[in-house]
């Protein structure tokens, strides 16, 4: 029997380079093509000066996918916020759900501020699980 593979989530946050929206449709159309191949689902919060990311899906492809997302000079600055094993996906519908970054979330100015920096890991997964519950 094949083994199976542990599930897991990445939250990263980075900042758009040369954010617009051909830009923006180039990078959920790359992330869903891969996505649907790998079996990798999760959410996109875009904003003129934020990425949101959540990644789910087996640990391996999941770290290759960060790996080459790292890689890619559409964006900057990705740092990692949450890795964790999970039991369940919270966007299993979704190769990739987008989401224009609403007021809920911190401002341009909070986030200037620092406040991704000072964010507990159960902040960003608030941020997603909210995100989900309006998916569904
Ligand atoms: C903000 C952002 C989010 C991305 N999300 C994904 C994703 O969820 N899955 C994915 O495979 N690639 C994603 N990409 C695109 C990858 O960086 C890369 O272009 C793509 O995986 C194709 O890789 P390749 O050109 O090495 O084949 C994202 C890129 C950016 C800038």
């Amino acid at each position: 029997m094949a083994s199976i593979s542990q599930l897991i989530q990445i939250i990263y946050s980075s900042r758009p380079f040369g954010y617009d929206d051909a830009i923006l449709n180039g990078v959920l159309l790359d992330a869903r093509r891969c996505n649907a191949r790998d079996n990798v689902t999760g959410a996109l919060v875009c904003r003129q000066d934020v990425y949101l990311q959540l990644l789910e899906g087996p640990e391996a492809v999941v770290q290759a996918t960060c790996d080459r997302i790292k890689r890619d000079d559409r964006h900057v600055e990705m740092i990692v916020r949450v890795t964790e094993n999970v039991t369940e996906r919270l966007f299993g519908d979704w190769a990739m759900f987008h989401d224009p970054a609403q007021s809920w979330i911190w401002s341009a100015q909070d986030i200037s501020d620092g406040a991704l920096d000072q964010a507990s890991s159960e902040a960003f997964k608030t941020v997603f699980e909210t995100i989900a519950a309006k998916a569904r």
